[in-house]
């Protein structure tokens, strides 16, 4: 099972050190359970540090990576710079498709970027509709109408498209949802048979209400 937490442009290199801090103690060495956290970039670095010293049992993961090796590409954070802070990324969020402008072929060159320096990329798609890149095995179904809205795909049609996703790619593939996941309807997520798992926004924020997502995954 997988807990995806999403940051955003959210949490000061400070408030994202406290986090882990505040969370990283009370979580349980769970083999069942995949623990992502995903920073903004400023914040990586001390993030990465922060979970190694206290030996949490939480990998890092960048929101987005460059789909450029290095070079003159002003502003952009590249894989190879990323694959000792990061074991995976999250590529292909629907945000940055609506207000950056990122297309399909665009998404697929971060997802070779980000394998070609074994960081797993995590693809966002918004339907059973959205090309998947080749190679690509963590997926996020995220369909945009429940993104920050409180209003979340329901368990039924998320796991539905899981599984279409899951047929249609024909390999070994694991599906999350993400839209508006929170401590009150977690479980009916992650009790589906074909989610794998969860990639959080707002609600994973807070510690304690992390915590309580962690928890409901646990049983
Ligand atoms: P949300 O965001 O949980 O705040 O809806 C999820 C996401 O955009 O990944």
């Amino acid at each position: 099972m997988w807990i995806v937490a999403n940051w955003k442009s959210n949490l000061n290199i400070k408030e994202s050190i406290d986090w882990i801090d505040a969370v990283g103690p009370k979580l349980l060495r769970d083999e069942n359970l995949k623990i992502v956290v995903c920073p903004s970039f400023e914040a990586l670095g001390e993030v990465k540090k922060a979970i190694e010293v206290g030996g949490y049992p939480i990998f890092a993961g960048s929101q987005d990576l460059s789909p450029f090796g290095e070079g003159a590409f002003t502003g952009e954070v590249n894989a190879e710079s990323l694959k000792d802070l990061v074991n995976f990324s999250i590529i292909g969020h629907s945000e940055r498709r609506d207000k950056l402008g990122e297309t399909d072929d665009l998404i697929e060159e971060k997802s070779k970027e980000a394998q070609k320096f074994s960081i797993e990329p995590i693809l966002c798609i918004q339907s059973a509709e959205t090309p998947i890149p080749k190679n690509v095995k963590l997926v996020a179904y995220e369909p945009v109408f429940a993104i920050g809205s409180g209003n979340p795909d329901t368990p039924e049609n998320a796991n539905r498209v899981a599984s279409t996703v899951k047929k249609i790619i024909n390999n070994k593939l694991e599906v999350l949802y993400g839209g508006s996941v929170a401590p009150s309807n977690i479980k009916d997520f992650v009790n589906e048979p074909e989610i794998d798992g969860v990639l959080i926004g707002k609600a994973c924020l807070v510690p304690d209400e992390f915590l309580k997502m962690v928890d409901a995954c646990k049983d």
